[in-house]
């Protein structure tokens, strides 16, 4: 857990998100493996995601979200002193997103690095922001979390294919007069890792034409498993970071999830008693975007009004790694 020293009030003060403009839905992905929208709708609650053009790479999507972050916060592009991309399909290996994204905003002094925590990568990213700006290493920040997992799931295999989008969300973080930020709490479990995994490409198993032929460059994932790990850990993070802040559920006035499944998000909201009017949801729209699922819930609520400065909202993230993590905001946007 990290909390908030005294005094110390760090918090979003712009919020920007951007998706593809290619809507597919569950018809779509019906014509090219054996699915149906019921099947998709009951089991997962998506209808529709976006998935990037052929030459859309992560930093195409990244780049008009950041731009609208950074006109909301009224904060230029050059002075930014820290940019951290959230990811796990970043334009290349290296360099990084994170230092093109900064080349292109003309943030010239900035560090820029990616981050890799899976869905989980928006709450690390926002955790690391936070802690560097309080320990006095940064003063202005950008957090982007997005992915374009449409180019590495395999579009005949039904059980990972209809999951998930692409889209990414840009914050930008620095200090305020009050509330932002009350704590983080993070976590991750690499026994759990290869349930939800990209086997090769890495230097455990560098891209060959075998790996490919065997379709190890593609998205696994061991549904079930996930399925149960990401219900346990939506409520004890939750809860969790709710008792080392001393709040309760009762006070929580807006809740991100990570946006998975409906009923996973279902799940936890049954188990953490939070009432449904105060719980964002739309993966029906998005599917699972992964480093983008949490920035782009927040903004749906935001621009639908349903966020007031002073409220307190609770975001919850897993993903692969295993990873997870909470954090507590006192709504503060510009
Ligand atoms: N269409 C039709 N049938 C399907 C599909 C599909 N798209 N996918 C699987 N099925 C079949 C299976 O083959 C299986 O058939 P069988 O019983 O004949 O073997 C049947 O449906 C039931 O499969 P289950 O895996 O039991 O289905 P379940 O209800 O568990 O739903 C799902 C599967 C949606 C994948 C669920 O397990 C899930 O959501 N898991 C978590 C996934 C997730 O959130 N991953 C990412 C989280 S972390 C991150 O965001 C990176």
């Amino acid at each position: 857990m990290i909390a908030a020293p005294n005094g110390t009030a760090i918090s979003i003060t712009g919020l920007g998100c951007h998706v593809p403009e290619r809507v597919v839905t569950n018809d779509d992905l019906a014509q090219l493996v054996d699915t149906s929208d019921e099947w998709i709708r009951t089991r997962t609650g998506i209808r529709e995601r976006r998935f990037a053009a052929q030459e859309e790479a992560l930093s195409d999507l990244a780049l008009p979200a950041a731009r609208a972050a950074l006109r909301q916060a009224g904060v230029e592009g050059s002075s930014l002193d820290l940019v951290i991309v959230a990811t796990v399909t970043p334009d290349m290996v290296f360099p990084s997103t994170a230092a093109l994204l900064a080349d292109q905003l003309g943030a010239r002094d900035a560090a820029a690095y990616d981050l890799s925590a899976g869905c989980t990568g928006f709450m690390y990213a926002l955790a690391q922001a936070f802690g560097m700006i309080a320990g006095g290493l940064a003063e202005k920040a950008l957090v982007v979390g997005g992915d374009v997992l449409s180019k590495v799931i395999d579009l005949t295999d039904r059980s990972t294919c209809v999951l998930f989008g692409d889209g990414a969300g840009a914050a930008v973080i620095e200090r305020v007069e009050d509330g932002g930020f009350l704590g983080f709490e993070l976590g991750a479990d690499g026994a759990g890792g290869v349930d939800l995994s990209l086997p090769a490409g890495g230097s455990r198993r560098p891209a060959t034409a075998d790996t490919v032929a065997r379709g190890e460059h593609y998205v696994h994932m061991n549904g079930r498993q996930v399925f149960k790990f990401a219900t346990r850990v939506l409520v004890s993070s939750a809860q969790s970071i709710l008792d080392r802040c001393g709040l309760s559920v009762d006070d929580v006035d807006v809740y991100v999830p990570h946006q998975a499944n409906v009923r996973i998000i279902d799940h936890a909201v049954a188990k953490l008693g939070i009432p449904e009017d105060r719980v964002v949801v739309n993966v029906d729209r998005y599917g699972n975007t992964s480093s983008a699922s949490i920035p782009l819930a927040l903004a749906d609520a935001v621009a639908e009004g349903r966020v007031h400065r002073g409220d307190t909202v609770l975001m919850t993230g897993m993903g692969a790694g295993l990873t997870w993590g909470s954090t507590i905001l006192r709504w503060t946007e510009r």
